[in-house]
Parts: structure tokens; sequence; C-alpha cells
């Protein structure tokens, strides 16, 4: 195994382990700190191509090949913070999420993350073909439906001026997104 591979690993383990100090103090706490935690690492994963290619530090350009790893950790604090929310609020009860607008976007969001999360694989590129790379520019809708349901549910962290920077940041990596994949194809179908 690469030494970057170990650091990615024991990073998102340790910090997995540490989350769970607050499991038993504050358990509302510990649903929120798993839901920030997973949308940095989604909102850093959608930032590293840009990051790669326009700074100078190595680290970003190593850490772009290791996006399957850091996704899968991403999927690890989302689905735990769904699974704990589910269950500690709504007791797993699924039709409530149909009278909320900002579950049912959380809830989108999460059906999304999970299909991106099986499918980052060779196996299932080489099967999906051209629909993979549709398939997986569902995560901008993603973010933005997380960033709607945070706002609106949002107890402890995504609030003002952090909620603030999470949507400059969102919009950012939508506009690079646009800027740099569908206006130079919008350009090449023109020609
Ligand atoms: C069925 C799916 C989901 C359910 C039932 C759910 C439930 C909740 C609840 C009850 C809250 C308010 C309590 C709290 O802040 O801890 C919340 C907040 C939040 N959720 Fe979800 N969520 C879901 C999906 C997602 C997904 C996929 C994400 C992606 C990262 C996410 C990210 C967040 C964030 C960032 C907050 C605000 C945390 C804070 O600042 O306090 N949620 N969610």
């Amino acid at each position: 195994m690469q030494r970057v591979d170990l650091l990615i690993h024991l990073f998102s383990i340790l910090l997995y382990i540490f989350t769970f100090i607050y499991f038993f103090e504050d358990l509302v706490f510990f649903i929120s700190l798993q839901a920030i935690i997973g949308l940095l690492y989604l909102i850093f994963i959608l930032l590293l191509p840009f990051l790669a290619r326009k700074t100078s530090l190595k680290a970003f350009k190593i850490l772009l090949g290791k996006r399957m790893w850091l996704g899968i950790y991403c999927s690890l604090f989302i689905t735990t913070h769904v699974i704990v929310a589910l269950g500690e609020f709504y007791s797993f009860d699924l039709s409530l999420l149909l009278f909320d607008l900002s579950l049912l976007a959380g809830f989108v969001a999460f059906l999304i993350i999970a299909a991106l999360t099986l499918t980052s694989n060779k196996y299932s590129m080489k099967v999906l073909g051209t629909n993979w790379k549709r398939l997986h520019n569902l995560v901008f809708l993603a973010l933005l439906l997380i960033l709607y349901h945070s706002f609106n549910l949002a107890v402890y962290f995504v609030k003002d001026l952090i909620f603030l920077i999470l949507l400059a940041l969102s919009l950012f990596v939508v506009a690079l997104k646009i800027l740099y994949y569908y206006l130079p194809r919008l350009k090449q179908k023109k020609q």
C-alpha cells in the first residue's frame, strides 16, 4: 500500500472514530458532525481537479488519483448521518420524508451519493460507458440539494457565515464545472 493511501485511511478512520466521542454525550451534535465532515469531503473532492490544475502543490495531484477512497469515506460520514438521523428523529419512518421538502432534498441527495459510491470503480465505468459520466455529474445536483437541506435543518454548523462560505464554495465548484466542462463541449458542438 502506498504511503498516501495509508495516510488517507489513517486520517479518515481516526476522524470517524473521534466523532464517536459525541455519540453518547450529545447525539444531535454527533449527527451534525458526521454531516458537516461528509459535506466538506464532498466539496474538497469536487475542488481537487481545479486545485491540481491551478496550484503547483504536488499533494493535490496525488490526491486527485485517490478520489475513489476519499469518496468512500465521504459516503461513510454521510451514511452515518442519514442512518442515525433517521433513527433518532423519524424512527426510520421514511414516509415522513415526503412531507418535508428539506428532508426530501436530503434523501434524494443521499440516493445520488449512494449510487455514485457504488459505481466508483473500473467495472461500473466499463459497464455504464458514456452514461457513467452523466451519472457522476449528478453530484452537482446532490451538492445543491444538500445546501438547501442543511440550511433549513442546521442545528450546529451550517449557519450564517459558515453557510455562506459553503454556499460560495459550492457555487464556485458548479461554476468551474460549467467553465471547464460544459462550455468547451458546447463550443465543440457548434464548430
Ligand atoms: C434521508 C436523508 C437525511 C436525513 C433524514 C437527514 C436529517 C437531518 C436532520 C434531522 C438534520 C438536523 C439535525 C442536525 O443538524 O444534526 C440535518 C442536518 C444536516 N444534514 Fe442531513 N439528513 C439527510 C441527508 C443528508 C445528506 C445526504 C447530507 C450530505 C452531506 C446531509 C447533510 C446535512 C448537514 C450539513 C446538516 C446541517 C448540520 C448542522 O450544521 O447542524 N444530510 N439532517
